[in-house]
């Protein structure tokens, strides 16, 4: 299982300098919603703000959206932070946290950096990469404080049920643990997005930002959702880092809340045409193997012959990049983003595919008579 000692995230390192391609498909994103497409006046915006824990019209705005009470919201730095700020108020170094594996990688880095002894529960591709709350139930021990997920799944796209929710709750509540949900990638189901699981019950943490579903990366507007307590123990933790946020970025924020389905609009135009390129494209291949999500902008396909490393140098050579399967700790697989633009996403499925033929042309040419 995987294990890391070296500081940070080396997957963060790998998406900030190594991703970047003319035909990008290693981004998980929705691409950048411009801001003149938003109705910001240079007088609306201001430097400086007043409020002390939380700007009050973003925090009101990012109440309503969840559908929770004001003192149930902690605004943070993006899903990043708003993570690093739930597993800090809620494990304290040498607990055990039951983490799904594969996952994303910096949520193992976070607790790791903080102490905490990190054990795994699988989510297998031939299950579609469904959660098993009986291998949770079997994993569990009185150490264990947390029990974290991502929904949709990060790297497949996969999406956990209510009822799985609920078992996980059930199984936190009996040993005493919480249920931590990344649920950053549930908003790229716009008007079908389901309820935050912070409603099914006081073991559940939630966490999310605008970053991945609607382009808004820049803004770094990110939450927590959680009991008043906890809330306001990640409100003191956030001292210690940020302080404050960057008030014209609050400001955006709230423009881009009132505006949210305007934003939502295009994004899910832009993923249903993606879609549409990205199915064709798995209809032309019989050289991977993959679980197709019904929501999200990633999926996470199989080799069924080479390595994702030779895939890789084939890939550069026609400027196109995909996320490795190795940054999820399973280097078979690649995780392929249909968030950018939909030309650029065309013309780098068409390349993937290229380097695809030409990997198993290699392997056709070095297989045994
Ligand atoms: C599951 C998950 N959580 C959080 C993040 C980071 O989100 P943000 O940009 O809002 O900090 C990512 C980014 O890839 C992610 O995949």
């Amino acid at each position: 299982m995987p294990s890391r000692t070296q500081s940070g995230s080396p997957y963060i390192q790998f998406a900030k300098l190594r991703s970047v391609a003319k035909y990008n498909l290693a981004s998980s994103g929705v691409m950048s919603y411009p801001l003149a497409e938003l109705p910001v006046r240079l007088e609306g915006l201001e430097i400086n703000g007043t409020d002390a824990y939380g700007y009050s019209p973003l925090q009101e705005r990012l109440a309503r959206l969840n559908g929770v009470p004001l003192e149930c919201v902690v605004a943070a730095a993006g899903t990043s932070m708003a993570n690093h700020l739930a597993m800090a108020a809620t494990v304290e170094p040498g607990d055990e946290v039951l983490v799904e594996h594969p996952t994303y990688e910096t949520l193992v880095s976070a607790l790791e950096y903080l102490g905490a002894s990190v054990r795994y529960f699988e989510r297998r591709p031939e299950d579609g990469f469904r959660v098993d709350p009986e291998e949770v139930e079997r994993k569990i021990t009185p150490r264990t404080r947390l029990i974290v997920i991502t929904n949709l799944h990060n790297p497949s796209g996969a999406l956990v049920e209510e009822e799985t929710l609920r078992a996980l709750g059930d199984i936190a509540k009996h040993a005493n643990s919480l249920v931590l949900i990344d649920e950053v990638y549930l908003e790229a189901l716009y008007e079908q997005r389901p309820r935050p699981s912070f409603h099914l019950g006081e073991q559940f943490l939630v966490t999310s930002s605008l970053t991945k579903a609607y382009g808004l990366s820049g803004l770094r507007c990110g939450w927590v959702l959680a009991a008043p307590a906890l809330a306001q123990r990640m409100w003191h933790i956030n001292d210690l880092y940020g302080v404050n946020a960057a008030h014209p970025a609050e400001l955006l924020s709230v423009i881009a809340l009132d505006n949210l389905d305007r934003v939502a609009a295009r994004s899910r135009q832009l993923l249903d045409t993606n879609r549409r390129t990205l199915d064709a494209f798995l209809a032309s291949r019989d050289d991977i193997e993959y679980h197709r999500p019904k929501f999200g902008t990633v999926i996470f396909p199989k080799l069924r012959r080479g390595s994702v490393d030779e895939l890789y140098r084939l890939l550069e050579k026609h400027e196109t990049s995909v996320a490795p399967g190795s940054y999820f700790y399973m280097p078979q697989h690649f995780r392929v983003g249909i968030g950018g633009d939909p030309e650029m996403t065309c013309a780098g499925l068409e390349r993937l595919g290229l380097a695809l033929d030409e990997l198993r042309q290699k392997h056709q040419q070095t297989a045994p008579p």
